[in-house]
């Protein structure tokens, strides 16, 4: 009986993505334009779970304000804004650090991932990083929340922290959030391994296309994309075993708004030779607008900080009446 609201959010932790694009970017603004209340944040409390220099993570928060302005979010019809201005996220996340459970934590691969061997001097924030991403989106009460497939885990401990908060104190105050893992393009992979998913973080530039590369770099990764010697197949079948052409028939049907199965009615029976250049055109067309957009909006960072002050006032409207409320449940 809650109200259809979305949340979503990314980190300005430096440089977007081909895979924070079509996981999430493209369809925040899908969301938007169907007509659905979007909230999209920019979680800079996230980011500085790892170390951040001071100036470069003001520069990255603006340059993925301007990223999501560029890949179609509209500052009027969604609310975006950047969580450290709303203090509610950071309120609730303290009450989920008092509901959520180490075992439930613990759990949590990205953690593992993240603080590698050096667990024991990984921050404490790193390790409770996901009750503040259930706090991000339960503030809006938020029913429904687009990410990528590396968040369903995440999603789900959030799931976990509304039931548990609602059986505790006998309330059905926090709606039990539906992740939206939809499309072709929920796991886009590296361009050199199709085993590992694309990254920022992953050391190789030639593994992943960034929003900020040029047209001469989107195509020149692309040719070079690691890829098998078969021609494409008839059907998603014959796709099985090959995670570096799935993968780039999977990008393919996410840039064309098509479906796998679409892009191999047109390609079955060509080689990569015919493919990639096809792919690499699609890629620039599709990416070329966006990168123009975010060099244009990144000249004036005072409007990007203006968009952003006024977000974060209607984002504070919706969730502090819900923190208020959260408080006086607990007896706070
Ligand atoms: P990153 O994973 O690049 O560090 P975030 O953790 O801030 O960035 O993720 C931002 C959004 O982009 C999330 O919804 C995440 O699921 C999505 N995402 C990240 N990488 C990929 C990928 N390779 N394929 C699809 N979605 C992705
Ligand atoms: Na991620």
């Amino acid at each position: 009986t809650h109200k259809t609201r979305v949340f979503s959010g990314i980190q300005p932790s430096g440089g977007l993505t081909l895979g924070n694009y079509l996981g999430a970017l493209k369809r925040f603004s899908e969301a938007q334009d169907q007509g659905i209340e979007t909230v999209y944040c920019i979680v800079d409390l996230h980011a500085i779970t790892v170390w951040q220099d001071p100036a470069t993570l003001r520069h990255a928060t603006r340059e993925l304000a301007a990223g999501f302005i560029a890949a179609g979010v509209d500052p009027a019809r969604s609310i975006l804004f950047n969580q450290s201005q709303v203090s509610a996220h950071a309120e609730l996340a303290w009450i989920f650090n008092c509901v959520a459970r180490m075992g439930w934590l613990n759990r949590m691969t990205q953690f593992k991932d993240k603080a590698g061997k050096n667990r024991e001097n990984a921050s404490v924030g790193l390790f409770a990083y996901p009750n503040l991403m259930a706090a991000d989106i339960m503030a809006y009460h938020a029913t429904h929340v687009p990410v990528g497939e590396d968040q369903k885990q995440h999603l789900e401990l959030a799931r976990d922290i509304a039931i548990k908060f609602n059986n505790d104190f006998g309330v059905n105050f926090f709606p039990v959030v539906e992740p939206m893992i939809e499309g072709p393009a929920t796991r886009v992979m590296s361009l050199r391994d199709g085993t590992k998913k694309m990254s920022k973080s992953d050391p190789s530039d030639q593994s992943r296309i960034n929003l900020t590369d040029d047209a001469d770099a989107i195509a020149q990764k692309i040719r070079k994309a690691k890829t098998d010697a078969e021609p494409l197949p008839t059907t998603l079948e014959g796709l099985e075993g090959r995670p570096e052409a799935r993968n780039l028939v999977n990008i393919f049907a996410a840039l064309s708004d098509s479906t796998p199965a679409g892009v191999l009615e047109e390609f079955a029976g060509q080689g990569f030779g015919t493919f990639k250049p096809v792919l690499a055109d699609l890629a620039v067309a599709r990416l070329g607008p966006i990168n123009a957009e975010m060099t244009r909006l990144l000249q004036d960072p005072a409007e990007i900080d203006r968009i952003l002050g006024q977000g974060a006032e209607r984002a504070d409207a919706i969730a502090r009446p819900i923190i208020e409320q959260a408080y006086d449940i607990v007896g706070l």
